[in-house]
């Protein structure tokens, strides 16, 4: 299967990411040798979406290894565990980010008594397999997912959870997509997501180059939609699912998941289980991010909000599992998410 979109890659030692600030007006790969260059990457959003973020960081990891091969062992040691620190404090929400590294560190640990040239390799072959299992993941998650969708089913998205979000073919919209594979006629409508516009720059774009069809709306439109009948369901993905099935995904989610509900719509969340944190016993202990007040008062070099006013600019929320009709894992379909059911698939 060929990938449309190759969100991260891996050419002559060094990792290139698409540069998702600028699409869809450009398309461009940045380039990336160090660990807190990487950081920098993911801190101000050329590479975004939760898998993505942890990929990214598991590249990052390895290049700073390679980077660190001359110098002695102790530079060695300690340039590496700087890594893990400036990766691990670029984005709070997703939690792909520290499973990433928490994979990335155990295997440094196990390998600690070789030569840096050969744990420098075990740990770029580790940022690979990483990209490649989530690539995997996200195609089983996919085929799980499009069961849940009718044929002709019309289907509304907020913020980009697609192959821009991960190393390919994408959570919520790799659902959307393996539902388009296997035959059924599926529309799109994506929610414009403000204030970073991932659904109108990101999503829209995906859909478009794929030729699925794709209506934008903005996203106070949803509800009217909803109410006028003219969407069956809605998919998103998510960052971080605490243990009782409460799911943060981008702001604006809770706002969608609760007028699917007025209106009967289900409500589904795409989850790998690299997503899921078992470590926090509800949605109010996710960390939310807060990001810069200009992504609201503006865009880019067009500023409309008046100089000197006060801004929130959180860019997650939480819905509570009540809300979700189902979570869709690689490892199947939970329905009504809660702390029993969440904790079962990591039982087997
Ligand atoms: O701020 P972003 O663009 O990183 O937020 C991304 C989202 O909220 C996605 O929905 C989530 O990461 C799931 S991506 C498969």
């Amino acid at each position: 299967m060929t990938q449309a979109v190759q969100t991260l890659r891996w050419v002559d030692g060094a990792l290139e990411m698409i540069d998702q600030r600028v699409l869809p007006a450009r398309f461009d790969y940045v380039r990336y040798t160090s660990a807190a260059e990487v950081a920098q990457g993911i801190r101000l959003m050329v590479v975004r979406g939760a898998p993505a973020i942890g990929c990214a960081a598991a590249y990052g990891v390895a290049l700073e290894a390679m980077a660190l091969l001359n110098g002695g062992r102790e530079a060695f040691v300690n340039g590496l565990e700087r890594a893990f620190e400036v990766l691990a404090a670029s984005r709070p929400t997703a939690v792909n980010l520290f499973w990433a590294l928490q994979r990335m560190r155990a295997i440094w640990q196990v390998n600690q008594h070789r030569a840096q040239g050969e744990i420098a390799a075990i740990l770029l072959a580790q940022a690979h397999e990483i990209s490649a299992e989530d690539v995997r993941i996200n195609r089983a998650m996919g085929a799980h997912g499009a069961a849940l969708l009718a044929d002709g089913a019309r289907v509304l998205t907020h913020c980009n959870a697609g192959a821009l979000a991960t190393a390919g073919h994408g959570t919520a919209l790799g659902v959307i997509r393996s539902a388009v594979e296997a035959g059924k006629r599926i529309s799109v409508i994506a929610d414009e997501t403000r204030p970073f516009l991932q659904g109108a720059r990101l999503t829209a774009w995906e859909m478009v180059q794929e030729g699925i069809p794709v209506t934008l709306i903005t996203d106070n439109m949803a509800g009217h939609l909803m109410r006028c009948g003219e969407i069956d369901a809605v998919i998103v993905g998510t960052d971080r699912v605490a243990a009782n099935g409460d799911v943060a995904n981008k702001i604006g989610t809770y706002m969608v998941a609760v007028l699917a509900q007025r209106h009967g719509i289900p409500f589904y969340v795409a989850c790998p289980l690299s997503t899921i944190d078992l470590t926090l016993a509800h949605g109010d202990a996710i960390p939310i991010e807060e990001r810069a007040a200009d992504e609201v008062t503006g865009f880019r070099d067009c500023q409309w909000a008046a100089k000197g006013v006060q801004v929130r600019n959180p860019a997650f929320d939480v819905t509570p599992a009540e809300l979700v009709t189902a979570l869709i894992t690689e490892k199947g379909v939970v329905r009504q998410p809660d702390k029993k059911n969440v904790a079962g698939l990591f039982s087997t």
